[in-house]
């Protein structure tokens, strides 16, 4: 298993390319299921999550080329519908595969994803969804069983809460439905619109991208034209070097970007006294005369981002007073707490508010354990400003979701060293 050792305190200065969005790709490279010709994706991000859903395809019958951020990927030889537990304990966003195989096969069995470090993430909604659209499904051995030997029909979903692979999974089924389908309280993250975007331009009639009411008028499970496309940019990687730059109070610009997408993460960076200049695609963030605490509570796009709340509980710790952080989408997403304790944080936990003083001189490098992988990237800013070294351990959380980190930091003045574990 492989470490990061940070030293501390070093100047930050520069710019670093984002790469394309790891929650865009994962439900588009599900999308492939449905689709009845070859296709060509760009900016693909190289992180391990997509390489494990490729693995899923491939064992699904899928073949594809990779070369670095480019895949070539035809999925219309599938030819299995089991996903199998030992693929999906790994990465539980494999459930984006279960609308895409039951609309195309009209039976598929897929294991049902753990739980993880942030909260038991059940999938009761996808399920509850699909039989409203004529599935039947039972859980046999932690697998869930779907079928639609006649296809799916077009239903009015109404989700009682919003979910973003929820959202996906049943606009991808809705695709090759029979009829028509209206999801009412989808999510409208940026990653949500592109996958309906992309099933748009493969000629299915969808209306309301991009708001909380979703119609899309199934193909009676014709295979869909899907055009070539290039993935978004990540938000929340470049919402994490963007952190990168506010803690160490740097002068740092994120290129390749969408700055629409970091609305509500940029009026944060302002309220707490940092610059921010944007242009089309990049986004600048300047130093803070005084870094001032900052109030947040976690919602759904256009919010504040959840994905965002480590990195930005890690940089409270830079500002002058009392923060107060409230997680309302997952219930156990503050594992980085107690390791940021351990720095020399001063954090106090109750419930699902965590409040935060300002200790801007005390972090100390120590070890710390990577539990998910945001929290392992807000412990990597912390040891950017901490004396000393910094020792990150489990860092394969990390991995699943940042394309080079310790690269791209050190490209930027960081001294940042992966190492094997004794
Ligand atoms: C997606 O997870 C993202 N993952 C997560 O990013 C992100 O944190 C989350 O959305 C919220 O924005 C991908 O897109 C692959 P949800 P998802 O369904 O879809 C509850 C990262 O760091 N819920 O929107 O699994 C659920 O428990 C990852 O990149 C149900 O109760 O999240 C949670 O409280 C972490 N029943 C809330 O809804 C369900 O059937 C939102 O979850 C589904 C969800």
């Amino acid at each position: 298993m492989d470490y990061l050792k940070v030293i501390g305190k070093k100047n930050l200065k520069g710019s670093v390319k984002i790469s394309g969005a790891k929650n865009a790709a994962l439900p588009l490279l599900a999308a492939t299921i449905l689709s009845s010709n070859k296709l060509n994706i760009s900016n693909l991000p190289d992180v391990v999550d997509i390489n494990t859903l490729l693995q899923l395809l491939e064992m699904l019958g899928a073949t594809y080329d990779k070369n670095k951020n480019f895949l070539q990927i035809d999925s219309t030889t599938i030819d299995k519908t089991k996903a199998t537990y030992e693929i999906v304990k790994t990465m539980r966003a494999s459930i984006l595969v279960l609308g895409p195989l039951l609309a195309r096969f009209g039976h598929c069995e897929v294991s049902l994803p753990g739980g993880c470090a942030i909260g038991q993430r059940p999938v009761d909604l996808h399920l509850k969804a699909l039989e409203q659209m004529g599935a039947t499904i039972e859980i046999k051995n932690g697998y869930i069983e779907a079928k639609a030997p006649k296809g799916l029909q077009g239903a009015t979903i109404v989700f009682d809460k919003i979910t973003v692979t929820g959202t996906e999974n049943i606009v991808m089924a809705a695709a090759l439905a029979d009829g028509k389908t209206t999801i009412v309280n989808a999510a409208k993250e940026p990653e949500v619109i592109q996958l309906c975007e992309i099933i748009r331009d493969a000629g299915i009639y969808i209306e309301g991208i991009g708001t909380n009411t979703i119609t899309i008028e199934g193909s009676k499970q014709q295979l869909l034209d899907m055009k070539d496309f290039t993935i978004i940019p990540d938000r929340i990687e470049a919402g994490t070097y963007l952190c990168a730059g506010a803690i160490t109070n740097a002068i740092l610009k994120v290129e390749n970007v969408e700055p629409k997408h970091l609305d509500a993460v940029l009026a944060k960076f302002e309220e707490m006294g940092f610059g921010i200049l944007k242009d089309k695609t990049s986004i600048t963030i300047l130093p803070a005369n005084k870094v001032k605490p900052v109030n947040i509570i976690t919602t759904e796009y256009p919010g504040f981002p959840t994905d965002m709340q480590a990195q930005f509980m890690a940089l409270a710790t830079m500002a002058d007073g009392m923060s107060i952080i409230d997680e309302k989408l997952f219930e156990n997403r503050f594992m980085h707490v107690s390791e940021l304790v351990r720095m020399g944080a001063e954090i106090t936990v109750n419930g699902t508010t965590a409040n935060i003083q300002g200790t801007p001189k005390k972090l100390l490098g120590t070890d710390v354990m990577a539990t998910d992988l945001r929290a392992s990237s807000a412990l990597v800013l912390a040891g950017l400003v901490a004396d000393g070294e910094t020792n990150i351990h489990r860092i394969y959380h990390l991995d699943r979701g940042y394309d080079k980190l310790e690269k791209k930091l050190t490209a930027l003045g960081a001294n940042i060293i992966r190492d094997k574990e004794i």
